[in-house]
């Protein structure tokens, strides 16, 4: 069979699992594939689809948050699609998100509205490096993710647990330099993200990832349409590391800003708010709300979300006492509601907005 190679031929020349290679013949993705009864076969010319340049991807499949996330606002988008205000696409042309997590608010903009201007912002600075490499360098990225994907799902027990804590070393060494390669530093992010335990980014006083490794038998590491779809939603946003206020200036009287800040914790162990360094305790939430203010009276339109804590004590009115110019609705969501997250149920959230 001269000018033809099989799957398996493919996978090991292409450096992908046979699996994604079945995947992407019956996709149509490979230029000039066929059947040989029930053999696919591929030229070898055929290029590898998984450059961005070369790769179909479909515009109307809406791009989604390419990371877990603590916080992540997935399960709440169907109630926060309803606070967005009146006037978003038209009056309203900017939004901005200033503390953005794995961003599950800022995706169903970008999939829903055309806006003009759209700034992200968060004080986790390898995951806005991550941001930042896949509005970049996608391809070079989901090259090396998928390349950790295949040694991933290669291995098992000891063999792939001493993979995970070797790539763990190897990240933590390269957040330590100054000038390491930033598209490595964001496949490794991404991949710790998908293999770890319960997705968390946690890491010890001297900025060190360490959270163990989860037990997914066979985890989607490299979802490589939705990292396109991703990279190419990306292009036309604005990504900064660091403080929320930063943001202060692009915002003005046409923006739209949802804050999902750590939420406060219902009780003193009951949540988890360290997603870098520093904590996010009362005072930051003070800070906030302050910072909020002085964005209400700008003109913008704010929504913010945190937790409510009459769930565990009907008489702490901190945030009621915080937000009393704006408004403040009780909205219910399905979430963890102690540290281990052994415990879960339907909980109270609030959503504080100025309109
Ligand atoms: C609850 S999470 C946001 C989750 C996000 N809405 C989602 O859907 O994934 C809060 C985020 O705030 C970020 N953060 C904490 N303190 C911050 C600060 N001072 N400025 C900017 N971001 C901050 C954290 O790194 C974290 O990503």
């Amino acid at each position: 069979m001269t000018g033809f190679m099989t799957a398996s031929e493919a996978a090991v020349k292409w450096n992908i699992s046979h699996r994604r290679v079945i995947t992407l013949c019956n996709e149509n993705r490979i230029e000039g594939v066929g059947m040989l009864g029930k053999m696919w076969i591929i030229p070898v010319d055929a290029e590898k689809p998984i450059d961005a340049r070369t790769t179909r991807y479909d515009e109307t499949v809406n791009a989604k948050p390419f990371l877990k996330w603590a916080g992540g606002k997935g399960q709440l988008l169907d109630t926060l699609r309803t606070y967005y205000p009146e006037g978003l696409g038209t009056t309203i042309t900017k939004y901005c998100e200033p503390m953005v997590g794995a961003g599950a608010v800022l995706f169903d903009i970008l999939n829903n509205y055309d806006l003009e201007e759209i700034l992200i912002s968060d004080s986790n600075a390898e995951l806005i490096n991550t941001y930042n490499e896949l509005k970049k360098n996608a391809s070079e990225l989901i090259q090396l993710l998928q390349q950790f994907e295949n040694a991933h799902i290669a291995k098992v027990n000891e063999d792939r647990k001493e993979y995970y804590y070797s790539q763990r070393e190897m990240y933590n060494s390269l957040i330590e330099k100054k000038n390491a390669n930033a598209t490595l530093k964001a496949a490794l992010f991404i991949y710790l993200n998908k293999t770890c335990f319960n997705g968390l980014y946690r890491v010890n006083r001297h900025g060190q990832f360490n959270v163990p490794m989860g037990s997914y038998s066979n985890p989607t590491i490299c979802d490589i349409e939705n990292l396109l779809l991703v990279a190419k939603k990306l292009e036309k946003v604005k990504i900064i590391s660091g403080d929320y206020k930063q943001t202060e200036k692009f915002i003005d009287d046409k923006t739209f800003v949802y804050f999902d800040p750590p939420y406060r914790p219902l009780s003193k162990t009951a949540e988890f708010t360290s997603y870098t360094e520093a904590e996010f305790n009362d005072n930051n939430q003070i800070e906030l709300a302050e910072f909020i203010k002085m964005l209400v009276e700008k003109g913008a339109k704010v929504l913010a979300s945190n937790s409510d804590p009459k769930n565990t004590n009907p008489d702490d009115n901190f945030f009621d006492d915080l937000y009393k110019q704006l408004k403040i609705e009780r909205v219910s969501a399905k979430r963890a509601i102690n540290s281990k997250g052994s415990k879960r149920g339907t909980v109270s959230e609030l959503l504080i907005c100025n309109y």
